[in-house]
């Protein structure tokens, strides 16, 4: 398993007070292997994971079957769509400039699809935090008549019967047959290994690079408006906000699912690492680029009764940037962009 072999020692590569790596060769020199355990890999910066594959222990295998299953079609109702159809690796797994992605049949949903990595980090799962465990995450879109619209008892017949998923199984679990206990594991495997921490921002956090002296500007500019929400290194807290995009709402988001009066209209706060790759924005997909959202942010916040507060500035709403402010905040944003996250994972 070539594939899986380069996953291990890119992200281990991560861990410069742990190892120093050569990563020309692939080889490591003052080597001190880290627990087998460990998974996923943590990168030194970042906090604990949230997700710990304590009953669904990790292994190379796990990981490749979670990767075959992600990107086949048979999960879905008429074999057309994979979970790689919307989240496509070279878009840091989002879909690719598609403000809400096709299912089967071209059906539409009325959210954007995320991108996927760091998911071992999430609290909480969808734009509303609706799927609160990485291990029934794919029971959403799998059964979701406009995502992959399939039968979970057909799925398991078919995975069951299928020429090369039962001894695959059989070699990561161990069980006589494929149930869906096993689905979600293998994806939970795969899509938790999924780690982004490459990008310029990390390397300096490393010590290894510098910010240029725009990006620096804007660097501190993020924290103060932006980092309460967008928090570092994972830039995101896991909360539920709302960033003034309407007065009223079409799409309750959080509300859905506290039926909390404070909750309508907030929406889980995406990371904002490698979002120069994942346009358009927001959870309907409504922004089509970078400039367009910090000019949201500026001079386009809409007032309504559960604005997030950090958004009003002298009593209006809005964070009064100038130009310069502006485009030193998107330079910033474009340090997060993880290109060997994306070659490692794109096929
Ligand atoms: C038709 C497009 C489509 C397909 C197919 C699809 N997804 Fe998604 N995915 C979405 C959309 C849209 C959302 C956001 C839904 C919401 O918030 O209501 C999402 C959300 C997610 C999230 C949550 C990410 C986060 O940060 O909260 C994960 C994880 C995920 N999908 C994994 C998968 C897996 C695994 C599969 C295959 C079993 C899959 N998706 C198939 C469109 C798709
Ligand atoms: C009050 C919390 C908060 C603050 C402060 C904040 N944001 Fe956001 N941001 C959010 C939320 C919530 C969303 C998702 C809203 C939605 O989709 O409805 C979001 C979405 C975004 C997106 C779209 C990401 C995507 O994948 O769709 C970008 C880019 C972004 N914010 C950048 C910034 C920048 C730059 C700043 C500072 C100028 C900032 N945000 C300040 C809460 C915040």
């Amino acid at each position: 398993m070539p594939g899986i072999f380069k996953h291990i020692v890119l992200s281990i590569c991560l861990m410069p007070g742990i190892l120093a790596c050569n990563k020309k060769s692939g080889t490591t020199k003052n080597t001190v292997i880290p627990p087998v355990a460990e998974y996923p890999l943590r990168p030194a910066h970042f906090p604990p994971a949230v997700y710990q594959h304590t009953s669904n222990p990790y292994s190379a295998k796990g990981y490749e079957l979670g990767k075959r299953l992600f990107f086949d079609p048979i999960l879905s109702a008429n074999n057309t769509i994979s979970c790689g159809s919307c989240h496509k690796p070279a878009y840091a797994f989002a879909d690719g400039g598609v403000a809400l992605s096709k299912g089967v049949d071209g059906k539409t949903g009325k959210r954007h699809s995320p991108a996927i990595f760091n998911m071992a980090w999430n609290k909480s799962f969808m734009w509303d935090g609706g799927v609160n465990h990485i291990e029934i995450m794919p029971f959403a879109p799998i059964i979701n008549p406009v995502e992959m619209a399939q039968d979970m008892r057909e799925l398991i017949h078919e995975l069951n019967t299928h020429p090369a998923y039962p001894a695959m199984f059989r070699s990561v679990f161990g069980k006589d047959s494929i149930d869906d206990q096993q689905l979600f594991y293998a994806l939970a495997q795969y899509m938790s290994n999924l780690v982004s921490a490459d990008a310029k921002y990390d390397k300096i956090k490393r010590g290894e690079t510098t910010f240029s002296a725009e990006e620096m500007e804007g660097y501190r500019l993020f924290q103060t408006h932006c980092n309460a929400c967008h928090t570092e290194p994972l830039f995101t807290d896991n909360s539920f906000r709302n960033n003034g995009l309407d007065k009223t709402f079409s799409d309750s988001g959080r509300y859905r699912i506290s039926q909390r009066a404070e909750d309508m209209g907030t929406f889980k706060v995406p990371t904002l690492r490698n979002v120069a790759l994942t346009p358009p924005y927001m959870h309907d997909g409504r922004i089509k680029t970078l400039t367009d959202v910090v000019e949201h942010y500026a001079t386009g916040v809409q007032p309504s009764a559960t604005l997030s507060p950090l958004l009003i500035k002298n009593g209006n709403p809005g964070l009064q940037l100038n130009d310069t402010e502006k485009q030193r905040i998107i330079q910033f944003l474009y340090t997060l962009t993880d290109s060997s996250f994306v070659a490692q994972h794109t096929h």
